[in-house]
């Protein structure tokens, strides 16, 4: 069931199932993402992170593989956008990352499990995307990398800052100095990516992923979510106050009787995500 129409995704709603899907929805461009792309993403997750029947969003590329299977193949090389500001002016270069990493921000602060479902490319600004999702999926005929350095540019919407917190300086520089594709299996086996799946299986396993926390205690999720992004840039002991504090939300929650509750009974719990 499609909800509002935007220019650049697509936006679905499986309401058994309490998930929406994000779908960038370029395909004649293999996704790329346009600055009109990234806001229309952010804007869609803004208005889901208010919806309490929306507990788990999975970001994908148009399943319309038309010219090539792609998650996203990075900045839109034909925008005119960047050629209107002078470059000679560092103030105008530095205001136009500032727009494109602004949404990168509030995509990766989306206060609810984010899958990133990556069948295809996902280079450049698209493995920054999804860089800044909780999960990582990705079909094994998927490629990743950083190509900026080929077109003379620099991975910038945070990739040498994300990446390195998964991969390590070495690795990273590797990455990203030689511009290189690299296979989906090389990125699971670093620990990049979270589940690696055989392509005919990919969309049931998407499913079957975006199902499980649709119907999970979201409340939880929403303090282990953060304790874990914000703890992990904070020394330890600041970051177990993120424990301390999230633990004393998520008390108050209804899931939590629930899932004790079901423990005792012997039955499978039912969390409403209150
Ligand atoms: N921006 C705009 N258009 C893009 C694009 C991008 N980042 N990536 C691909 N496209 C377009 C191509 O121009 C092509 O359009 P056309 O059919 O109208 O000519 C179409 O998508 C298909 O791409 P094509 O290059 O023909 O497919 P391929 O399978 O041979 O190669 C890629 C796929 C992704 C390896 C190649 O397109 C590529 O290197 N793209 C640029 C990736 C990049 O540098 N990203 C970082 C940008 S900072």
């Amino acid at each position: 069931m499609s909800e509002k129409q935007f220019e650049h995704i697509k936006v679905e709603l499986d309401s058994d199932n309490n998930y929406a899907v994000v779908s960038i929805n370029r395909p004649d461009k293999l996704n790329a993402l346009h600055n009109i792309t990234l806001k229309e993403i952010a804007d869609a997750l803004e208005s889901m992170a208010f919806k309490k029947s929306v507990r788990c969003v999975v970001l994908r590329g148009t399943k319309d593989y038309t010219k090539k299977p792609a998650f996203s193949a990075g900045a839109d090389l034909s925008s005119r956008g960047d050629q209107e500001l002078d470059p000679k002016n560092l103030m105008d270069q530095s205001n136009a990352m500032y727009v494109r990493q602004k949404y990168y921000d509030i995509i990766e602060r989306f206060p609810k499990p984010l899958i990133a479902a990556v069948d295809g490319y996902a280079l450049g600004g698209g493995f920054e995307l999804a860089l800044v999702c909780d999960i990582i999926i990705a079909s094994k005929r998927s490629t990743f990398g950083f190509p900026e350095i080929k077109r003379g540019i620099a991975p910038f919407n945070g990739g040498t800052q994300r990446l390195i917190r998964n991969l390590g300086k070495i690795r990273t520089k590797t990455v990203i100095f030689f511009g290189e594709h690299y296979s989906a299996e090389e990125m699971y086996n670093w620990g990049v990516i979270s589940f690696l799946v055989d392509d005919d299986k990919f969309e049931e396993f998407i499913y079957q992923k975006a199902s499980w926390l649709g119907n999970a205690p979201t409340k939880s999720l929403f303090v282990i979510k953060k304790a874990i992004d914000y703890g992990s840039q904070t020394p330890l002991n600041i970051g177990l106050q993120f424990e301390y504090l999230g633990y004393g939300i998520n008390s108050q929650s209804k899931d939590v009787i629930e899932g004790v509750t079901a423990f005792l009974q012997k039955r499978e719990p039912k969390f409403t995500g209150e």
